[in-house]
């Protein structure tokens, strides 16, 4: 295995597990375009922070590991994704570290494009 690959897992709400990889410093919508993982609506905006599609739940282990905090941008385009949680935030804002490898993330059951309000 590559050093700079980071293995991630996407749990849709039915339960469902896609596995897929990325690389070190890929965002998490990378991730979702490159391994054309089939999720509707999903990265609507591509990652300008318009659209709150790209919401993604984390454990709370790992969310307290994330390097960053959300942004005041992420922050409010967060409040307009539905089934919003403690530990939610956006893929576009989220870049693979190492330290992700075999990461879990699950997938709202719906998703809100804010840019349709
Ligand atoms: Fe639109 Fe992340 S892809 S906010």
């Amino acid at each position: 295995q590559q050093q700079d690959v980071v293995n991630v897992t996407f749990v849709r709400a039915s339960g469902e597990k896609i596995k897929t990889s990325g690389k070190v410093g890929d965002s998490l919508l990378d991730v979702v375009v490159n391994n054309n993982v089939d999720l509707d609506g999903f990265g609507a905006c591509e990652g300008t922070l318009t659209c709150s599609t790209c919401h993604l739940i984390f454990k709370t282990s790992d969310y307290e590991k994330l390097p960053d905090k959300p942004g005041d941008e992420e922050l409010d385009m967060l409040d307009l994704a539905y089934d919003l949680t403690d530990t939610s935030r956006l893929g576009c804002q989220i870049n693979l570290t190492k330290d992700m490898d075999g990461l879990e993330v699950h997938v709202p059951a719906t998703i809100n494009d804010a840019r349709a309000a």
